[in-house]
């Protein structure tokens, strides 16, 4: 047995609840050993009593014991860890958002490169089992064309903590927002989008940060890509809602139902500019048909609820994977780049800048 030396940066919701609580599930293949935390009462794991307790980020990266850095500190502080841990040899796994901008994340492909260690973004909501659904789905070709998808993350409440700080880095967009992105990112099959057009507001936070978005992505041949994020809705909405030419799905983290026609077993209907008989309107009988899909056990952990724990797990054995076998990456950072850039942008045409420890 050979895991892998893990030192983990910022020991809070994600460090501990999310990383060391996964890590301490798959002792075969990663271990605890250094954990930091600006706050000393932070620096210990139950599960891992022999982990070095760190006071800097410094001290974890320049560690000999540690093979892999975890990056789960403030926002902000991501790009600039990442780079520095990857220069000392070290293998990285950094949380969302990876880097503000695309110079960030260049800046940590190319220190990746040189040094020759892997560079893992932390996206393992690409692994949740609905989204896997809904992508097979729109593969599948049954909904037809798709003309149109929006995936709503809904939600009714006050926030106070330094992800609503600027200063930090914090905001929906960069908070939860990297995960709606890499989703629509994926059923946008990664093209390019030629127009990205981004609303951002406050509403109830108390830092200066936005709590609610919108974000519509758009290119030729596309279906149009809507996002959204809020802070007060307080009616449950769909999470994902999937038009088609053929079809539509909707469904959330649960459940999701589809319906769709077979055009060819219609009659055809070319355009006919009589005013129809009997003053009718057009109307005809379609021919549906429908699936369900429900998810085996609570899956659903939508905006400000802690990550389910299986996609963590997933994310982590492809890590482990790919330092120790050398597969390839299931995430690279190559990819999860579109992403920033789509969201530089979003930031950019709303004139708000960037923290001060981004690169650009
Ligand atoms: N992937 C996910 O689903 C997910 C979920 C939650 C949080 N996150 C990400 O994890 C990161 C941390 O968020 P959180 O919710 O755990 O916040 P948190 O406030 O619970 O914890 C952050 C911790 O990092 C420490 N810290 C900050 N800067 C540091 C530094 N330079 N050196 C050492 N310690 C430092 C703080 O003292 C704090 O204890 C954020 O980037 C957030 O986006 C990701």
């Amino acid at each position: 047995m050979d895991p892998i030396r893990v030192g983990i940066i910022g020991f809070g919701r994600s460090g501990c609840g999310i990383h060391a609580n996964a890590i301490a599930h798959i002792p075969e293949q990663f271990t605890v050993t250094a954990i930091c935390d600006l706050l000393p009462e932070r620096r210990s794991h139950e599960k891992f009593p022999l982990a070095k307790a760190c006071a800097s980020a410094e001290e974890v990266i320049s560690d000999p014991g540690v093979e892999l850095v975890v990056v789960a500190s403030y926002n902000c502080t991501h790009a600039v860890l990442a780079e520095k841990a990857l220069l000392a040899g070290k293998h990285v796994l950094c949380e969302k958002p990876f880097g503000y901008t695309t110079a960030d994340v260049d800046a940590m492909i190319a220190a990746s490169k040189k040094a020759g260690r892997i560079l893992q973004p932390f996206q393992q909501r690409r692994f949740e089992e609905d989204f896997q659904k809904v992508r097979e789905i729109c593969r599948s070709g049954i909904l037809g064309d798709l003309t149109y998808i929006r995936i709503s993350w809904p939600g009714f409440a006050r926030r106070w903590d330094w992800q609503t700080s600027r200063r930090y880095g914090g905001g929906q967009l960069y908070n939860n927002g990297p995960h709606l992105i890499d989703h629509a990112m994926e059923l946008f099959e990664n093209r390019e989008p030629e127009r990205v057009t981004a609303r951002f507001r406050n509403a109830l936070s108390s830092g200066d940060a936005e709590d609610e978005f919108d974000v519509l992505l758009q290119a030729a041949g596309a279906p149009d890509v809507e996002i959204m994020i809020s802070a007060t809705c307080a009616f449950p909405q769909d999470r994902w809602l999937v038009c088609g030419k053929a079809g539509t799905l909707r469904g959330s983290g649960q459940k999701l139902e589809w319906k769709y026609v077979d055009w060819s077993r219609h009659e055809k209907r070319p355009l006919d500019l009589h005013p129809l008989e009997g003053r009718r309107y057009c109307s005809e009988k379609l021919d549906w048909q429908t699936g369900v899909w429900e998810a085996a056990q609570n899956t659903d952990a939508g905006a400000g609820a802690a990550p389910a724990p299986k996609p963590v797990l997933k994310l982590y054995d492809s890590l482990y994977r790919a330092v120790r076998l050398g597969e390839p990456q299931l995430i690279t950072p190559e990819q999860v780049r579109k992403r920033i850039a789509v969201m530089e942008q979003c930031y950019r045409q709303n004139d708000i800048p960037f923290p001060r420890e981004s690169r650009s």
